[in-house]
C-alpha cells in the first residue's frame, strides 16, 4: 500500500515571530520500513514554546533545526507497520517524530504510552515534558517549604499551571501570573491558586507587592524579560529563581539584554539558576509515579488545549503560543487517515 507523507520542514530561518514562508509543507511518499525500523502513523504533535528557540542557527542545548530539515516535535502515535522486535502493530508510543504525519523510527528514545494511565493528550501534559519540567524545576531547582511564597509566570500554561498545583500540594503560598482575567480566574477557582495577577493590566510590580507581602521565596520563571525584573524587585532572603524558560523574549529581534535589576540577586542572598529537563531522564520514572497518584486522587488537574487539524496547520499552531491562545497544554491533533 502506497501511503502519502505530509511533512513540514523549516524553509529559513524566521527574523521575530516565525511567517508563512519560514516554513515549507511537502507531499512525498512513505519510505520503506527496513528491519529494526517501524512506522508510526502520528496522532498528536506537542506544540512547545522551544521549536521557536530550535529554529535560530546558534549554540543551544539542542543542535537547530537545518534549513529544508523536517520540523522536530514531540509526538504520539501509533505503530502501524513493524519490524521491530520491541514494537508491534498497534502499540500506541511517544517519540520525536516531528511534524510529519508519518515517522519511521528506529526505537531510540522512543518509549510506550500507557492508555490505561490516562488519556494519550495528558501524556504529552502532566504525565509528559510540561509535568516533568514543573515537577523537578519546582522540586529539585526551587525547593519549596511549606509555608513559604512560590510565584509561577506563565502560570496559565502547561508548565506553569502544573508547576503552582505542585507548590500548593507542598503547602506553599502561590501566585499565578497570566495574561487576561479568564485565565486569573481559573487559576484561582479551578487549580486552587491562593492569587493570579494579571500581567497585562499592567503594574506587575505593585500587584506582586500586595500578593507576595513577605516576598517570593521561589520564583518559576518561564516568561523573562520584565516579569523577571518585577519579580527580582521582591525576593525574599535566600530566595531560589529557577530559570525555566523565557518566553517573552524568544521572538526578540535586538540582542538579548540580562535582568537590569540582578544586583537584586545579591541584596537577597539568592540564587538563580536555569535547567534542562533531559538532565533528569533517569529519574522520569519517579515524578511520573507521584504525578499519576496526584492526577489519580484529584489534587492535580491537567488540562490539555487539543486543536484539531493536519501538518499545515502547524505554523499557526506554534504562533498560538505567543498570542497567548492556549490555557494548559497546547497540542495540534491529527485527524484524517
Ligand atoms: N527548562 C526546560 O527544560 C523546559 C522544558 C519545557 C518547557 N520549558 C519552558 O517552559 C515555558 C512554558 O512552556 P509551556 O510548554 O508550558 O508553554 P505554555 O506556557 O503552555 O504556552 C506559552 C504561554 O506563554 C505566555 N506568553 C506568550 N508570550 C508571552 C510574553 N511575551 N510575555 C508573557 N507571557 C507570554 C502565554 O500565556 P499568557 O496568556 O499568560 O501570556 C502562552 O499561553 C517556556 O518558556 C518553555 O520554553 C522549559
Amino acid at each position: 500500500m502506497t501511503r502519502t507523507n505530509t511533512v513540514c520542514r523549516l524553509a529559513s530561518r524566521p527574523v521575530g515571530l516565525p511567517k508563512v514562508s519560514d516554513w515549507q509543507i511537502d507531499e512525498e511518499p512513505v519510505g520503506t520500513v527496513s528491519d529494526g525500523q517501524f512506522l508510526v502513523r502520528v496522532e498528536y504533535l506537542s506544540v512547545d514554546p522551544a521549536m521557536r528557540t530550535w529554529m535560530n542557527a546558534g549554540r543551544s542545548y539542542v543542535p537547530p533545526v537545518e534549513i529544508g530539515e523536517v520540523m522536530r516535535a514531540g509526538a504520539i502515535g501509533r505503530v502501524i507497520d513493524s519490524r521491530h522486535p520491541q514494537f508491534a502493530v498497534g502499540d500506541e508510543v511517544y517519540g520525536t517524530f516531528g511534524v510529519q504525519r508519518y515517522a519511521i523510527s528506529d526505537g531510540r528514545d522512543v518509549t510506550p504510552v500507557d492508555t490505561t494511565l490516562a488519556p494519550a493528550p495528558v501524556h504529552l501534559g502532566a504525565l509528559g515534558i510540561s509535568g516533568l519540567t514543573a515537577y523537578f524545576g519546582l522540586l529539585d531547582v526551587g525547593r519549596p517549604q511549606p509555608g513559604q511564597t512560590v510565584v509561577v509566570s506563565g502560570a496559565a500554561g502547561s508548565v506553569g499551571s502544573i508547576a503552582g498545583q505542585i507548590a500548593r500540594i507542598h503547602g506553599c503560598r502561590v501566585v499565578g501570573i497570566a495574561g487576561g482575567p479568564d485565565k486569573c480566574r481559573w487559576l484561582v477557582e479551578e487549580l486552587g491558586f491562593d492569587a493570579a495577577i494579571d500581567y497585562r493590566a499592567g503594574d506587575l510590580r505593585r500587584q506582586l507587592k500586595v500578593h507576595a507581602p513577605n516576598g517570593i521565596d521561589v520564583f518559576f520563571d518561564n516568561v523573562g524579560g520584565a516579569t523577571l525584573e518585577a519579580a527580582l524587585a521582591r525576593l525574599a532572603r535566600g530566595a531560589r529563581v529557577v530559570v525555566c524558560g523565557a518566553i517573552s523574549q524568544y521572538n526578540a529581534t535586538d540582542e538579548l539584554r540580562g535582568p537590569a535589576n540582578y544586583m537584586q540577586l545579591l541584596v537577597a542572598r539568592a540564587s538563580m539558576t536555569g535547567f534542562v529537563i533531559f538532565d533528569y531522564a533517569d529519574r522520569y520514572g519517579e515524578a511520573v509515579v507521584r504525578l499519576a497518584d496526584w492526577l489519580r486522587s484529584g489534587e492535580l488537574r491537567s488540562h490539555e488545549q487539543v486543536v484539531h487539524g493536519d501538518v499545515g496547520d502547524f505554523p499557526d499552531a506554534l504562533l498560538a503560543l505567543f498570542r497567548g491562545d492556549n490555557t494548559g497544554k497546547l497540542i495540534l491533533a491529527l485527524d484524517g487517515s
